[in-house]
């Protein structure tokens, strides 16, 4: 590629969209031009990125004319429709919303683990949910080596993945005084646990039907023994896990240790002695995916428990959305 490329971020103004435009400017990530997209409510409105005041403009479809790559986090009705639009203009797409990840033409990546799935896109690229990411990055590192025979997963997630309309829930609910959610929504988010909303799968909420299918196509294992529940907390930004592997064959914890202190992305923070662990807190505005907890189970054969911290909005999104750009660059795959 001989000149720089243009970019757009779709959602700008958003929790994931201004955290992009911030990652972009932390990680040096070098564009000619960048337009700043988001609906009429904030068209004129302005972000500062490098320095420069950026002036947001309404979406439309003409927007994406001389585009190289376009972010988009604007949720999945905007994808669905300006996702092939911005496509045909000859932009490539990196898509944070649930609209095109299970397509078969688009891959779906977490740059550590199938960054070579790329090559074949066409137009449109997947970021995966969330909570997919983060295990997933894991889990690929301990699969590489070991095999994963099962995995169960209960997530403890922040509300921010819930956008800004999530945050705003959770502090009006905070300072309210009754003990009802006072948007009449059924359940507070404040001093409680919520669930996503329900899918069409067996029960599963979509949250939990993401994080299973999304996390076999990344590991491209349509098989893969997965139990997945998922749980909102009130925290503002971070998501936890708490998994338990079944491995196909015989490990040393110390060997875990090094060899997810050694994975690329991850951060392994596992001294209980000395309270040193994984919390949202400690995740919040960065970039790696933290690793604690680590221990046998000896209730099962090879069994082991993790406990996986990231920034939702960070390397659960926005994060790995510019990574995928990134790497979009270094194999060559835009145009120009
Ligand atoms: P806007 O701020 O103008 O509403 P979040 O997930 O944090 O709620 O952010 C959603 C993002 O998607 C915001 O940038 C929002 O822009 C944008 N968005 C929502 N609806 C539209 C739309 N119809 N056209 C373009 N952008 C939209």
């Amino acid at each position: 590629m001989g000149q720089l490329p243009n970019i757009a971020i779709v959602g700008a103004t958003g929790l994931v969209g201004r955290t992009m435009a911030q990652v972009l400017e932390e990680r040096n990530f070098e564009y000619d031009k960048i337009k700043l997209l988001a609906s009429a409510r904030s068209a004129g409105s302005f972000i500062r990125i490098n320095n420069i005041e950026h002036q947001v403009e309404e979406l439309s479809e003409n927007s994406f004319e001389g585009i190289d790559i376009a972010l988009f986090s604007a949720g999945g009705g905007i994808s669905r429709k300006y996702a092939p639009i911005a496509a045909k203009a000859g932009a490539i797409v990196v898509d944070n919303s649930s609209a095109w990840r299970m397509d078969t033409d688009v891959p779906l990546v977490v740059p550590e683990v199938n960054s070579h799935d790329l090559a074949a896109h066409k137009g449109i690229i997947a970021n995966p949910n969330c909570s997919t990411i983060q295990l997933v990055v894991v889990l690929d590192a301990i699969n590489k080596v070991y095999g994963l025979k099962r995995v169960v997963c209960s997530t403890y997630q922040s509300i921010s993945g819930a956008g800004q309309k999530g945050v705003d829930k959770l502090t009006n609910e905070l300072f309210d005084q009754g003990d009802r959610a006072p948007s009449g929504d059924k359940h507070r988010i404040a001093f409680n646990t919520m669930f996503h909303p329900v899918s069409d799968f067996e029960g599963f909420t979509e949250e939990e039907k993401k994080m299973l299918f999304e996390t076999r196509k990344i590991l491209n294992n349509d098989d893969l023994k997965l139990a997945f529940t998922c749980v909102r907390l009130p925290i503002i930004g971070g998501h936890g896990e708490s998994v338990n592997l079944e491995l196909e064959k015989e490990f040393a914890i110390e060997d875990i240790k090094s060899l997810l202190s050694d994975s690329e992305g991850i951060i392994l923070l596992d001294d209980i002695d000395n309270d040193e662990y994984p919390t949202p807190d400690i995740a919040k505005d960065t970039d790696p995916v933290y690793v604690g907890r680590v221990r046998r189970d000896s209730s099962v054969e090879n069994g082991l428990y993790l406990w996986i911290v990231a920034d939702n909005l960070r390397k659960g999104a926005a994060t790995n959305a510019v990574q995928i750009a990134e790497k979009l660059v270094e194999m060559d795959l835009v145009r120009k």
